[in-house]
């Protein structure tokens, strides 16, 4: 861990009350904890944004008797082998299964995949985790 460094800040008092009322809510002990989570946030956005090497996951719920999507679902993944981790397969009941893709790689990469999975009919529920490999922050 990097050394800790001080700054002030300056800010509208309703600003400040709305903020210290915000990181009670998630209990955050103190105003510097949840200020670098949101800068950390801003900065992994930004990532995602610039198409840096990102990590995330993509979680998705589907009836596997539908039509070819099985197939689909394998096809798509081998296209973009290079960029996926691990995968975890979840059978939630007699029809539905769970999916759940851990990948790595651009964010442009893994933005591909999550859309392309996304679209495909069948495929009745989908999101994406943007989060990073942690090496920039
Ligand atoms: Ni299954």
């Amino acid at each position: 861990m990097t050394k800790l460094q001080r700054f002030g800040v300056s800010v509208e008092a309703d600003l400040l009350e709305k903020f210290d009322e915000f990181i009670h809510q998630r209990n955050y002990q103190n105003r510097s904890e949840a200020l670098r989570d949101l800068m950390r946030e801003a900065l992994v956005r930004e990532q995602w944004q610039e198409d840096e090497i990102i990590a995330g996951a993509i979680a998705f719920v589907y009836d596997h008797h539908h039509g070819q999507l099985v197939n689909h679902l394998m096809e798509v993944q081998h296209d973009h082998y290079e960029i996926i981790i691990s995968s975890q397969h979840i059978h939630l009941d007699h029809d539905n299964c769970m999916e759940i893709i851990l990948a790595k790689g651009p964010a442009k990469l893994v933005g591909k995949l999550y859309d392309s999975i996304r679209s495909m009919k069948g495929v009745k529920h989908v999101d994406l985790l943007r989060s990073t490999t942690g090496l920039e922050l």
